[in-house]
């Protein structure tokens, strides 16, 4: 398999862990040919890899990784079916300027030079199926309406994705859609302390943690509609619209 050229494959950034291995292991089940992009090599990627998966490493804040990546995924496969741009770091904003300036080069990289570098490399081998349009996905986050003043690095590089969605979907149409899936409480991470999730919760009107299946269930439904481009899909339990 590791050398096989692939064909319709669709590419999940992040899939180590948590909300982009659970779409690259549902797209798999689903029957879609994927590629699985990490940073870190994780139990989780060896497990898509068991599964026949192609996995591929780069570090997405690194320009020139970046551009060795898109090279490597053209060797690999002939043509794709989609992007899948979920790769991200989350951090409030450093207090030092100094870590903020790093701060800043890395989120920008992560959340805006690596998709549009990728996703402008790939435009002339992005292929739908059945003469439908081929997607690109960007998974952003409800903060890019109602931003979280603390992560405003974080917010304002998603923000600067959510309006690539718009630019790329009139780009590269009819073609390609180009589209958003943007999560709010999906998963906690570890440093959530209790109190913080029962703050988010009481202000999410749903009142649940989502887990990563309906982000999945978003991304699929994108996938399926030839007939949505430059739209975003809140999955976040309603908590955009009650969010301070
Ligand atoms: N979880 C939520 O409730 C929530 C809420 C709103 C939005 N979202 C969005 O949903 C997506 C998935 O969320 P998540 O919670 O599963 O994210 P996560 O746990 O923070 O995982 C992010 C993924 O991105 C990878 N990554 C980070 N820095 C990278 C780099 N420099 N180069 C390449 N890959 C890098 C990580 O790899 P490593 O293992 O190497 O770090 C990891 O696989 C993200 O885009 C996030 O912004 C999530």
């Amino acid at each position: 398999m590791a050398n096989q050229l692939l064909e319709n494959a669709i590419v999940v950034t992040g899939a180590g862990r948590r909300v982009g291995h659970h779409i690259a292991l549902r797209l798999h089940q689903d029957g879609y040919e994927v590629i699985a992009h990490y940073r870190t090599l994780t139990p989780e990627i060896q497990v898509l890899a068991n599964l026949g998966i192609k996995t591929l490493q780069a570090d997405l804040s690194n320009s020139q990784q970046i551009l060795a990546f898109v090279a490597t995924l053209k060797i690999c496969c002939k043509q794709f079916r989609g992007v899948i741009h979920n790769a991200s770091s989350f951090e409030s904003t450093s207090d030092n300027i100094e870590v903020a300036v790093e701060q800043y080069k890395q989120f920008f990289n992560i959340h805006m030079m690596a998709p549009f570098l990728i996703n402008q490399s790939l435009q002339s081998v992005l292929v739908g199926e059945d003469g439908a349009p081929a997607d690109i996905i960007h998974i952003t986050d409800i903060n890019v309406e109602n931003p979280t003043p603390d992560f405003d690095i974080y917010g304002s590089t998603k923000a600067g994705l959510h309006n690539m969605t718009l630019a790329l979907a009139k780009k590269f149409g009819p073609e390609i859609k180009v589209n958003e899936v943007a999560p709010g409480p999906v998963l906690f991470m570890e440093t959530h302390s209790d109190q913080v999730r029962e703050d988010i919760l009481a202000e999410t009107l749903l009142g649940i943690e989502g887990g990563p299946e309906p982000v999945y269930l978003a991304v699929k439904s994108l996938l399926m509609n030839p007939f949505i481009t430059g739209s975003s899909i809140p999955v976040d339990g309603g908590r955009r619209l009650s969010k301070r």
